[in-house]
């Protein structure tokens, strides 16, 4: 009788596992390729709200390193030293590299513009609202490049 018991008990639990696991799997992948980063919904306000402030014209950042986050065309041009976003790989992007941090400390952005003093403190009263990107919003934009960084 016990025997019984565990034997069903077994053929009913194994199909659920099996069911569970196969949607976790297909939500998994469902929702790595059914989910579009937009550049005008996602990634603009960001770049928009933490760094427009000094990376478009007018700003210190922009005129030092002609870098714009105004548009998708000024973000796609760069700085004057070339290209920030390599569209298809986040790994060579290097604005990536300076939102997580992962360059000399100098170049991490949003730039704290304590060593940046002049007279007009410009820099320094840019920066007194900025803060260092969550993991979740770099996360976020990186997906967008590896997907292709189109003007969407
Ligand atoms: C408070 C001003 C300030 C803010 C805010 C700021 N930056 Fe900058 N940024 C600068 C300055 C100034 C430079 C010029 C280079 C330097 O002094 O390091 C610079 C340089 C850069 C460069 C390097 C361009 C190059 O090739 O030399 C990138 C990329 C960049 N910023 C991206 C960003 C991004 C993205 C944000 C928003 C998350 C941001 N910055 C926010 C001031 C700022």
């Amino acid at each position: 009788m016990a025997g019984l018991l565990t034997l069903e008990g077994t053929i009913m639990f194994i199909p659920k596992a099996i069911a569970l696991a196969s949607l976790s799997a297909a939500f998994l992948v469902s929702g790595c390729r059914s989910d579009p980063v937009s550049f005008r919904q996602d990634v603009h306000p960001v770049l928009e709200h933490n760094c427009a402030v000094c990376h478009s014209p007018g700003g210190i950042g922009y005129e030092i390193s002609g870098f714009s986050v105004q548009s998708y065309a000024t973000l796609m041009k760069g700085s004057k030293f070339g290209p920030l976003v390599i569209p298809g790989s986040s790994r060579q992007s290097n604005l990536i590299w300076l939102l997580r941090h992962g360059a000399h400390p100098s170049m991490n952005m949003p730039k704290m513009c304590k060593h940046l003093v002049t007279a007009d403190r410009k820099c320094a009263v840019a920066s007194e609202h900025a803060r260092r990107l969550p993991g979740s919003q770099v996360n976020m934009i990186a997906k967008w490049i590896d997907q292709g960084a189109r003007d969407n």
